[in-house]
């Protein structure tokens, strides 16, 4: 019994076996590489190249059987439906299946006809002709080398696809994606993309050489241009140094490896990204641009705008007027439109002199504005110089200030604007004669006069009424005890300026020009605060700040804030506060919370604010279970976003303003988990009048202060870079840098130390994301944390080089020195306020002081 049972199973092997070598031989196994005796045919099929881990494939393909290519395609897609992510021989097909493909004596890869013509050739030169091999990698890119040396890429000679792992130069690849034909023919067709081989970074859609579609710039993260984009230095797409060789480059990077994601300029002119959906075996379209009648390129002509919501979509921009009316009105916007009073420099060139003598030209700003083509990037570094650049030549026409870009200067005709939606970016300046603005001007202050007038009328009558009519009620009911009256004209809320229009900058920032009047900041009634915040009450309070205690409030259209009552002991004026306030509402940024407005009433001082139902970092990083929420991806975001919201502060605002007290609570999330800093620009008004007997106020937070600033009261921006330092040191360790007070390490910097010196830096790495962690990164954002607690300011980098080193693996990372003046020495300074300002110092520390301008 057993006998048989064993021999029927030898059997069964057996015969598995020969099936087994039967299918082999006579499907053509695939090669994984070609080397100098291998042939692949088309006639015979199947025989392919495939990468390693199935990922590609390469061999013939073609619509019908008189135009054969060879290409590379998913190996594991569907045939019905391929992408060819490159093609050999797009323009000599050959013309019936007795193809090959094979290594020529030369070294080189070849296809070759059925009569053994060649019909392409990788084309270059090698020297150990005998040894060249080539390989289809397992991102797509097919390879040629000979010994251990690379001499050809595939990804080096794209045809109409860009997949992850090819690198596109930034400034020089123009055209470098040329589209099939015809959906079954690759031939070059009429389309290309590519970078923009001018001086900023976008990326162009070209008909022939007609610009036909361009992303906007880049800014670091995104193209500006592009609605919906979001990224981070994680995944998308991110701008790589590059070397002498090859200049600036962009790589994308796709955040769940193994998936299939490709870039297509299509054979009908659009850009498309394709995903492939394994559920549902289809390719999924996530984004086709152009996608409407605004995208392509320079619907309106020049000095217009597009605008896909409003009828018609175009119109000439403010103090601009059709070139050619008829054709205008009928809907032929190509002409575009010409300024309506010329600028200043042009009317005095007319001469008659008096009239020149009038009035400077000035700049309209424009917001949500996809921007006009052709900037030229100049080098003014704030908001402020670049303004006063573009005014001192006379052919500069508008600028713009963006972060992450720098100062971008038009002269001549702007080109190709677009009306962005859903507050998406960036703000335009437009410079127009001083009579375009003053009539704009003009007419709002007459609007405002008149308002005032009759609004002030109405309130005293008003006013006349209630004190009338509360006499009479308090005659009648005073035995009832105080009259609670919620009279609406008593409780409305008045804000100065429609926020919607006041707030609705860019998503990156909306810095205003420098009209600083007091109309722009918006004021709340107290009363109506009170009344939000149910009287200033337990259940409101949502916790206590550093300035005071903050309490949650509804306005009564809905809208949830956040309400900070400032301690008493503020020391301003009222003008000062103001001052300050105004200066503040300006500072907008995606990483910082955003003040609302604000209320005075006697000593009272309330700072409104947008109000974020996540609550503060440390809630969630220093709680066991909470912390599990916070994975590497989030807290490499938050990371990344906290050092762009510092950078804002400390160089791209206008204000250049130092924290003096980032730490974790002061990190508020949003619904998305996105870092805001809060309570930034405070230790002005606080710490602004050092000399004021009652400034008792502390500034700074044990454990976040640089030895500097809590010894000797010296802050800089550097001081900043510490804190920052800190708290990226318990984003990546979970842990509170005083948690230490009481263990053998003195801080959490000397445990980091610690570590770092044994090389055993992972173990520092908070538990819960340990394995999910990549080590290198770790490595990398450990590193740099070490490099901003660095005792000597000098030491520490700003924070444009952090952000640069975050985002970039290449970047070389100095080595820290041993941390010496730990926090312990520090405590005795956390209860009092010590700061001062224009001291200069010894070991090159560069005091930059909060100046207000
Ligand atoms: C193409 O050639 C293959 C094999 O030579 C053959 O089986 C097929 O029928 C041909 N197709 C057409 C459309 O002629
Ligand atoms: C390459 O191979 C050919 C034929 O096999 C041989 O004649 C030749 O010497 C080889 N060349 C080198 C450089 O090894
Ligand atoms: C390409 O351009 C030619 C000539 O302008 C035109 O006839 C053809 O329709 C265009 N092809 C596509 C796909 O737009
Ligand atoms: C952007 O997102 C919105 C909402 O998610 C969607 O309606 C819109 O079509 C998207 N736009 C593009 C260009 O994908
Ligand atoms: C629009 O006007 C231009 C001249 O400004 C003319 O060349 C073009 O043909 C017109 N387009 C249409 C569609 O009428
Ligand atoms: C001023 O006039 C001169 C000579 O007529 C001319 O070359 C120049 O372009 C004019 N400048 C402007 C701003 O119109
Ligand atoms: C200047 O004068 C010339 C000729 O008188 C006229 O054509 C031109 O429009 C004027 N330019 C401006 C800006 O007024
Ligand atoms: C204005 O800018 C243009 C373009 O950069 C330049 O050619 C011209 O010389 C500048 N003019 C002045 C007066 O600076």
């Amino acid at each position: 019994m057993a006998i048989t049972n064993s021999l029927k199973h030898a059997v069964f092997q057996l015969l598995l076996f020969f099936f087994f070598s039967f299918h082999a031989l006579f499907s053509h196994a695939a090669y994984s590489i070609i080397g100098k005796t291998t042939v692949i045919r088309d006639d015979l099929g199947g025989g392919n190249l495939v990468s390693e881990d199935l990922t590609f494939e390469m061999g013939f393909f073609g619509f019908d059987n008189s135009s054969r290519y060879v290409g590379i395609w998913y190996h594991n897609v569907p045939a019905s439906a391929a992408a060819y992510i490159w093609v050999a021989n797009r323009e000599r097909p050959i013309r019936d299946r007795r193809g090959s493909i094979k290594i020529k004596d030369d070294g080189n890869l070849v296809v070759l006809d059925g009569d053994n013509n060649e019909v392409w050739s990788s084309k270059v030169t090698i020297n150990a002709k005998n040894n060249t091999k080539a390989v289809l990698r397992n991102d797509g890119n097919l390879v040629l080398s000979e010994e251990d040396k690379d001499v050809w890429h595939s990804f080096e000679h794209p045809i109409d696809t860009f997949v992850p792992g090819m690198m596109l130069p930034a400034r020089t690849g123009m055209g470098m994606f040329k589209s099939w034909k015809s959906a079954t023919d690759p031939s070059p067709g009429n389309y290309s993309m590519g970078a923009d081989s001018g001086g900023t970074i976008q990326i162009l859609i070209l008909d022939g050489d007609k610009r036909r579609w361009r992303s906007g710039y880049w800014d670091g993260r995104v193209f500006t241009g592009v609605s919906n984009m979001t990224g981070t230095s994680l995944f998308g797409f991110k701008l790589n140094q590059g070397n002498d060789k090859v200049g600036e480059y962009f790589t994308y990077m796709w955040n769940s490896p193994g998936e299939h994601v490709r870039f297509q300029i299509t054979w009908d002119g659009f850009e498309k990204r394709f995903q492939w959906d394994k559920d549902d075996k289809k390719w999924i379209e996530t984004q086709h641009e152009p996608y409407n009648k605004c995208e392509q390129y320079n619907t309106c002509g020049s000095f217009a705008v597009c605008d896909i919501a409003s009828h018609p979509f175009c119109s000439c921009m403010q103090g601009f007027e059709p070139k050619h009316w008829e054709e205008w009105n009928s809907g032929n916007w190509s002409r575009g439109c010409a300024r309506r009073t010329p600028l200043k420099a042009e009317r005095a060139n007319n001469s008659s002199g008096t009239e020149a003598s009038v009035g400077e030209d000035d700049f309209l700003e424009q917001k949500c504005t996809k921007l006009p083509d052709f900037a030229r990037l100049e080098s003014p570094d704030d908001d402020g110089d670049c303004k006063s650049y573009c005014l001192k030549n006379i052919s500069c026409t508008a600028y713009s200030f963006t972060i992450g870009i720098g100062c971008m200067i038009w002269y001549g005709e702007l080109l190709d604007i677009q009306h962005t939606q859903n507050n998406l970016g960036n703000v335009l300046h437009i410079r127009l004669a001083d009579a375009e603005l003053d009539h704009r001007e003009k007419k709002t202050k007459i609007g405002i006069i008149i308002v005032a007038v009759v609004g002030g009328l109405i309130c005293l009558g008003i006013v006349v009424l209630l004190v009338w009519r509360f006499k009479r009620k308090r005659k009648v009911s005073s035995a009832l005890g105080y009259n609670n009256s919620s009279d609406p004209q008593l409780f409305d809320l008045t804000r100065s300026t429609d926020l919607s229009t006041e707030f609705s900058g860019s998503t990156e920032l909306g810095l205003e020009g420098n009209r600083l009047n007091g109309a722009e900041l918006p004021w709340f009634n107290f009363s109506c605060i009170v009344a939000v915040t149910n009287n200033f009450s337990e259940e409101n309070k949502l916790g206590q700040g550093g300035f005071g205690p903050v309490y949650k409030g509804k306005l009564p259209g809905g809208e949830e804030v956040a309400v900070k009552r400032l301690s008493k002991k503020s020391s301003q004026g009222l003008e000062e506060f103001k001052n300050e306030m105004m200066l503040i509402t300006k500072l907008q940024h995606r990483n910082l919370v955003k003040l609302l407005g604000c209320s005075i009433q006697g000593e009272e001082k309330i700072l409104v604010y947008e109000y974020l139902p996540n609550k503060s970092l440390d809630h969630f990083l220093f709680d066991p279970v909470k912390q599990t929420q916070l994975d590497w991806t989030k807290r490499f975001e938050i990371i990344e976003g906290i050092a762009r919201g510092l950078l804002y502060l400390h160089r791209d605002s206008r204000l250049r303003i130092i924290h003096r007290d980032l730490k974790a609570s002061n990190i508020l999330l949003d619904e998305n988990m996105n870092p805001k800093i809060s309570d930034f620009g405070l230790a002005r008004i606080f710490g602004g009048n050092q000399n004021e007997a009652n400034t008792n106020r502390v500034v700074g937070t044990y454990g976040y202060m640089s030895p500097e600033y809590a010894m000797e009261g010296l802050f800089s921006v550097k001081s900043d870079v510490y804190s920052f330092g800190v708290l990226l040191l318990e984003i990546m360790s979970g842990r509170k840098n005083t948690s230490f007070r009481d263990t053998e390490e003195s801080s959490l910097i000397g445990y980091a130390w610690h570590l770092w010196s044994e090389q055993r830096v992972m173990e520092l790495v908070d538990p819960s994301i340990q394995d999910s962690t990549p080590k290198s990164e770790a490595l990398r954002f450990i590193h740099i944390g070490m490099l901003c607690v660095q005792d000597s300011a000098s030491r520490r980098p700003n924070m444009s080089s952090v952000l640069l080193m975050l985002g970039s693996e290449s970047t070389a990372l100095p080595l820290p020195k041993q941390p010496l003046l730990l926090t312990s020495s520090m405590r005795k300074y956390d209860d009092r306020e010590s700061y001062s300002e224009g001291l200069d110092v010894s070991n090159d520390l560069t005091v930059s002081m909060v100046t207000g301008r």
